[in-house]
Parts: structure tokens; sequence; C-alpha cells
């Protein structure tokens, strides 16, 4: 099966970006851990990053007709992407958020993400490790829908 692992605006930025709040792991560091972790899943992985809300909207949309899981790490359009969430919302497959720091920690504005309303479960504040767990959670669900 295949996992569309999605990462929103700032995150090509992995590494010199705050590393003080995100690591100092780059977005390239992060891809290789989620293309092992899959591996070893038994999923396959498609891994992007956009900039671009519109554009993060149309690869959501089209894995309506190519993905069997998604993971989304929306950045800063978690918090102001009502578009996003409806796009996320037509979907029927298991979607995972994923924030690299734990948002309740931070700024009032990062409290509430609109991207949650569409997803199936939520993980933040665990780095890198949010993401091998989201791929590992999917695995479960995945599984579990074939029994
Ligand atoms: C983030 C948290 C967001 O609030 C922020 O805008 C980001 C990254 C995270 O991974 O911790 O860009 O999604």
């Amino acid at each position: 099966p295949l996992i569309l692992v999605l990462n929103g605006p700032n995150l090509n930025l992995l590494g010199m970006r705050e590393p003080d709040i995100y690591g100092h792991g780059t977005l390239d560091d992060l891809e290789t851990l989620c293309a092992e972790v899959a591996e070893g899943a038994g999923l396959s992985i498609d891994f992007r990053q956009s900039n671009h809300e519109g554009e993060l909207i149309t690869w959501v949309q089209e894995a309506r007709q190519s993905a069997a899981g998604l993971i989304i790490n929306p950045a800063g359009y978690s918090h102001t992407s009502v578009a996003l969430m409806d796009a996320l919302k037509t979907l029927d497959i298991p979607i995972v958020e994923v924030h690299l720091s734990n948002i309740h920690q931070r700024e009032a504005f990062r409290h509430h993400s609109y991207v949650s309303h569409a997803a199936t479960g939520v993980i933040c504040g665990l780095g890198f490790a949010g993401y091998r767990l989201a791929l590992l959670a999917l695995s479960e669900i995945l599984e579990e829908d074939e029994q």
C-alpha cells in the first residue's frame, strides 16, 4: 500500500529553521527515515513538500485515486486553512496529522488545527519519531481493515 506523506510550508528549511524547536535533521533526512520505516512495514511512500496551499490541496485530491493512507504535517496551514481541511474531509482513507513540535506548548494561535477536524489521529511533540509512529499506526489500521 502507498502512503502519501505531505509536508507544508517552510519544512523545506528543516535543519536550518529554528533548530531549537524543529531539530537539526533536514527534510532529506526525514524522507530517508520514512522510506526505511515504510519498507520495514511493507508500505511504500510518496514523500512531498510544498510551500503552496493550492498545491497541497491538489495533492490531497489526487490521493483519492492513489493512496491507501495519508500523513500530513500542514505546518502553518494547520492553523489557517479551511480549504485544506475541506479537501482532507473528502478522503475516505486514514489520515495522520503530525507536528514535530508540541503545538499545545507553544503560542495560543498554534493550539487549534483545522486539519485535526479531518484527521483520524494526531501526533505532536515527538520530532521525527512522530512520522515513524504515524507510519506504524497506518500500517496497523490498514492491516485491521483487511481482516
Ligand atoms: C509545525 C507546527 C506549526 O505550528 C508550524 O507553523 C510549523 C511546523 C510542526 O511540525 O511542529 O511550520 O507543524
